[in-house]
């Protein structure tokens, strides 16, 4: 029996620093107070990896032209959204971590992955360590009638859950989730860095030397109390983030990492009564319930990953009755805005100084990308000036600091899906226009190419 040695360590719980001692800011990503001590027991011969499976799996030098670039093997999960934020299925052999706030729906999307793989005769395995068997049988009620291909596991050590992996072979495990999960020969209490790191370490030795893929359920809080999965992130292969309101009906699946196929991809579902559905056509959805002739209301074409989505700005400028304007910017970038206003007043002199500012972006999603400026812009211009903007308008481009309209990609993807959506007119960068003038897309609906701020508020 290996001797157990105990030792006190700090755990950063933002980062997963490690530190001998206790610090007061965490030397690795600088945020404040993060740091927990944990008890650690080490086994006397831990310095090798312990798991036999690592020993078969002893890799030699190779000639990149001796490496087979064979596709790696895809598992299609019927769900398009789905597969799409995966790159174009699950990839044998992966494991991809699900990340989001309690309550979001992770359960009940893994779920119905383990429905559709096993309606496909795939062996599926669904560890819990959260909920009871009944609750999930509930759960999986309310979503359909599942094949008797899913197994169901309610246990969060470790050590009995590999056994369990071994003796069954599933082709898919779901992990949920690994805050909960424990292995024995680390000391610390479940969800602490030491203990999510240790697990999805031997997670990860699993899935490679079976070739499973695991996905890994991580809750995110604010407080920081359990880790985060930010732990994880440069463990695993693949990050997913469940992301919406929980208030509100639709969610967002979005890749972060993906070392199988591209990040910033997304994935749109509506939490239903019985389970998520998903939504194919994001614009229709995102603009049902726009205001008819409306000031400061405007649809911009944004590009989430591959896939254009048209959403609605809304900006309502009203003078301040305190000294102080206040500025706000629900789904995008605060800083962004206050810039963008500042363009506003020193290249239009527009007087914005003594006015309260809101921007949102409608249905609540979240975007960062530069190409909505134009978008802001123009609806915080038509909010001022009180004039609103022809409803089968659309616009995209992004702004710079001189009050330059700057050309952005997808351009044609973005024109098309606004025809898509039956969009008249286009405002698009100058320069967009020049390289989509010859293309049959001009042919079927109106682009009008603006190279400043002035020629686009001109035409509010
Ligand atoms: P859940 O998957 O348990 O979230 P997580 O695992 O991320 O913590 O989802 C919980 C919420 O989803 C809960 O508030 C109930 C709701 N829900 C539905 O609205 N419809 C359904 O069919 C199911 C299964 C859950
Ligand atoms: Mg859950």
């Amino acid at each position: 029996m290996a001797k157990m040695k105990q030792t006190t360590v700090y755990f950063c719980q933002e980062c997963g620093h490690e530190s001998g001692k206790w610090l007061g800011q965490c030397p690795a990503c600088k945020s404040w107070n993060t740091f927990v001590e944990e008890t650690v027991k080490v086994q006397g011969n831990s310095g090798k990896i312990s798991s036999s499976l690592t020993d078969r799996q002893v890799a030699k030098p190779a000639k990149l032209s001796d490496i087979s670039t064979e596709q790696e093997e895809r598992i299609g999960t019927h769900m398009e959204e789905l597969d799409r934020v995966l790159g174009g299925g699950i990839v044998k052999g992966s494991l991809i971590l699900v990340g989001g706030d309690p309550g979001i729906g992770k359960s009940t999307l893994l779920l119905q992955v383990c429905k559709a793989l096993s309606d496909d005769a795939r062996a599926v395995l669904y560890v819990s360590g959260e909920e009871s068997l009944k609750q999930i049988k509930l759960r999986a009620e309310r979503i359909g009638t599942f094949t008797d291909e899913l197994s169901l596991y309610c246990e969060t050590n470790l050590d009995n859950i590999e056994t369990a992996i071994q003796k069954e072979k599933p082709e898919v495990v779901i992990i949920d989730s690994i805050q909960t999960m424990y292995s024995e020969q680390v000391g610390a209490a479940p969800g602490s860095v030491s203990q999510v790191r240790e697990t999805t370490a031997r997670l990860l030795q699993l899935s490679k030397g079976l070739n499973i893929t695991i996905f890994i359920v991580g809750h995110v809080t604010k407080e920081g109390t359990v880790a985060g999965p930010r732990v994880l992130e440069h463990m695993v292969d693949t990050v997913l983030y469940f992301e919406g309101d929980r208030y509100a009906s639709y969610r967002v699946l979005r890749g972060v990492k993906n070392r199988f196929g591209s990040t910033n991809e997304i994935g749109v579902f509506e939490m239903c009564q019985d389970g998520l559905k998903e939504v194919k056509n994001p614009s229709e959805f995102m603009l049902s319930g726009r205001p008819e002739d409306a000031s400061g209301s405007v649809v911009v074409c944004s590009t989430q990953g591959t896939r254009p989505i048209l959403l609605e700005i809304q900006a309502l400028v009203s003078h301040t009755n305190f000294g102080y304007p206040k500025r706000q910017a629900t789904g995008t970038d605060f800083n962004r805005v206050n810039l963008l206003m500042a363009v506003l007043e020193k290249r239009l002199g527009m007087q914005l100084g003594d006015c309260d500012a809101y921007v949102n972006l409608a249905g609540g999603m979240k975007v960062q990308e530069p190409a909505i400026d134009l978008g802001i812009v123009m609806a915080i211009a038509s909010s001022f000036k009180n004039r609103s903007i022809a409803k089968e308008m659309t616009v995209f481009g992004e702004v710079g600091l001189s009050g330059e309209v700057r050309a952005v990609g997808q351009a044609e993807q973005r024109v098309q899906e606004a025809v898509k959506l039956g969009f008249k007119t286009v405002v698009l960068p100058q320069s967009n226009l020049e390289a989509l003038k010859d293309s049959k897309i001009a042919e079927t609906v109106k682009l009008i190419g603006v190279s400043s701020v002035r020629d686009a508020i001109d035409l509010i």
